[in-house]
């Protein structure tokens, strides 16, 4: 399969402190990655680099072969091929389901407002949501808006998918309905980058685990390799709390 990310000796510093030391990846289409490793250890920073959220101080992001540096790479253009969805869904709250899905295709002119709205309740029925295309954010319940986040984030059909930590704000009874969407989406072949704690969740759905700590990849394999037959001291620490 082709590469669609490569990071090349990635550096994040925050005033002096580098929070991210040469982090190296490549992500072949189709992969479901997941970054798994103790907090602050720079998880939500290294997917803020891939998107551009931040600048990163050095080294080199080439997605779908363009430069992230470049001057004449497009950032909004990246950002519609690389969605990204947070612990707290970041819905509009004063927009409809139907108006929050349909913002960005409407704003960055890439679909009349009929094609949006049928795309939108297209993706509304196949999470059965549609009845709740007219209601405002505040009424849904966390499940509901976090599915809602993700079925947002494919209205541009980007093809790699970022997560920080999409479960963690959920009650245990809404986190299967979430972990369920995101499986649809790995079927369907969409490669994504999941940053989470959700151990299970990991072993089940990843395709490769990297387990990160004070700003590196110290290890990473299969969730078997990973979880069965660790390798480093820190890992087995992590793993065992
Ligand atoms: N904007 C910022 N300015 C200064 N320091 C920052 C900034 N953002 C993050 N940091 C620091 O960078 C380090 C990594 O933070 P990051 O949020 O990436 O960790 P994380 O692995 O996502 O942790 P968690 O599991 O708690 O979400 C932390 O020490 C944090 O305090
Ligand atoms: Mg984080």
């Amino acid at each position: 399969m082709e590469n669609i990310l490569t990071v090349k000796n990635l550096v994040m510093k925050f005033k002096n402190k580098a929070v991210l030391k040469n982090i190296d990846l490549t992500v072949k289409k189709g992969e479901i990655i997941f970054i798994i490793g103790p907090s602050g250890c720079g998880k939500s920073t290294f997917l803020r680099c891939l998107n551009r959220l931040l600048i990163p101080t050095r080294g080199e992001i080439i997605f779908e072969g363009q430069d992230l540096k470049a001057k004449k790479t497009n950032i909004n253009l990246i950002r519609q091929k690389m969605g990204m969805v947070f612990q707290s869904y970041n819905l509009f709250p004063h927009l409809t389901v139907l108006e929050n899905l349909t913002l960005a295709p409407l704003k960055l002119h890439l679909m009349t407002k009929e094609e949006a709205n049928t795309k939108a309740i297209d993706l509304l029925k196949s999470i059965a949501l549609e009845n709740k295309k007219k209601v405002y954010p505040n009424s849904l319940s966390g499940g509901e808006k976090q599915r809602i986040a993700i079925i947002r984030s494919m209205m541009i059909e980007p093809s790699l998918l970022l997560f920080d930590e999409p479960t963690s704000a959920l009650d245990p009874a809404m986190v299967k309905e979430v972990t369920s969407l995101m499986e649809s989406l790995g079927e369907k072949g969409m490669t994504m980058i999941i940053v989470s704690h959700e151990m299970n969740f990991v072993k089940e759905f990843a395709t490769r685990v990297l387990f990160m700590k004070n700003g590196k990849i110290l290890e990473e394999g299969t969730p078997k390799e990973i979880f069965n037959n660790p390798k480093c001291e820190d890992l087995k620490n992590f793993l065992s709390k």
